[in-house]
């Protein structure tokens, strides 16, 4: 998804490698049977604000539940299956017949533009928006019509629905939008879905709205065979690593996205499943993250206005602050202090957005840029 990210995990696993073969990371065979010890997988030290994870989690309700059930990894998820899905239909009040689970919402996403390239070739989609299924839609033959945000930074709804055509496929609307943090109210959004899919497939990505704590269109989707909603566990649920997410729609919707899976739910695991469903009970945890992104949000924000970056308000777990100005590459002076975050061109200018971390993690974020300008 990220390329300093990966690059990052590639040397990593280099070293790891190396490590490996110096330090022996398979036990000796005991018994005369070899049998694995330890996997060493990379731990970082660095601080990663640069993918949008939530710094705190997994929740703790979720890591007790991981431990409770990874012995039942042996197993298909077949009884944890039903039990996520009812679990979710309570927490938005429509039915289990209303919610598919996938490794993630990226694919609940893919599924989607799967079956929105079987109906047409263009999606309408909000510039600058969430861009990582990009490519995959393109292989799907669909191509992209972008529609430029208001001067607040928003998405621009009327703009959005005026480029609707007979060619659309399907529009996706990411409320709140990432990268730019900010959102469109839920009844414009809601007026907006309804109008358009009279026209076409509404797919309205929910990953930030715990964040901006903005209605779900949930209800919308579970009425209207063309809106589709997408949830994902990795963000205020802390489970990025678990790949786990949902779609909200129709019966008739959700069968048709699920013939695109090899069996419908196929993707999830035991562990992430049984992760997902205590995560929906942790609301202390959840509210515990919203406070801290908050308190995390403030520091930047302080820090920005005490440099004079330009920044744009943000009511998520990340923000972009604009560094056209700055001379040195500002990403490269953050790796060297070991602190991970992205540069973007947007607006005709250069953009970092940085995902908000811990708050001892944002303290250090805002002492780097400090000493770096
Ligand atoms: C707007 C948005 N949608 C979807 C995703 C994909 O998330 P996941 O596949 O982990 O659920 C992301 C990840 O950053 C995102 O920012």
């Amino acid at each position: 998804m990220l390329y300093d990210r990966r690059s990052w995990l590639q040397q990593s696993m280099v070293a790891l490698a190396g490590l490996a073969v110096s330090t022996e990371t398979f036990a000796a065979p005991r018994n005369g049977v070899e049998r694995f010890s330890k996997i060493h997988l990379p731990a970082t030290t660095a601080i990663l604000l640069n993918s949008n994870e939530n710094a705190y989690g997994p929740s703790p309700m979720a890591k007790k539940a991981m431990l409770d059930h990874y012995k039942e990894s042996n197993r298909y998820p077949d009884e944890y299956i039903p039990v996520l899905k009812q679990k979710i239909a309570d927490h938005w009040k429509v039915s289990p017949q209303h919610i598919l689970i996938g490794a993630g919402s990226s694919e609940i996403i893919g599924l989607s533009t799967l079956f929105a390239a079987t109906k047409n070739k263009k999606i309408v989609t909000a510039e600058p928006g969430y861009k990582s299924w990009n490519g995959q839609a393109a292989a799907f033959g669909l191509d992209f019509i972008r529609v430029g945000l208001t001067p607040e930074r928003k998405t621009d709804l009327p703009a959005m629905l005026a480029a609707i055509n007979a060619e659309t496929s399907m529009v996706y609307v990411c409320n709140p939008n990432n990268p730019t943090g900010t959102f469109v109210d839920a009844d414009s959004l809601r007026n907006f879905t309804i109008e358009a899919a009279k026209k076409t497939m509404v797919f309205v990505d929910e990953a930030y709205t715990e964040y901006a704590e903005i209605p779900s269109l949930a209800d919308l989707a579970a009425a209207n065979p063309n809106v589709i909603v997408a949830k994902t566990f990795s963000k205020i649920y802390g489970l990025a690593g678990a790949r786990i997410g949902y779609a909200i729609a129709h019966p008739d919707t959700i069968k048709k996205l699920a013939t695109y899976q090899a069996w419908a739910n196929a993707s999830v695991s035991v562990l992430s499943s049984a992760a997902a469903i205590a995560s929906l009970d942790d609301t202390t945890f959840v509210n515990e993250t919203r406070t801290n992104t908050q308190v995390a949000r403030n520091l930047c924000v302080d820090t920005f206005k005490q440099l004079s970056f330009d920044y744009i308000p943000s009511h998520t777990n990340f923000m972009m602050f604009d560094i056209s100005k700055f001379k040195k590459n500002l990403i490269k002076e953050m790796e060297a202090k070991n602190i991970f975050v992205q540069s973007r061109k947007h607006f005709d200018g250069e953009w970092c957005r940085v995902s908000m971390g811990t708050v001892p993690e944002m303290q250090a974020f805002c002492q780097a840029l400090k000493a770096i300008v």
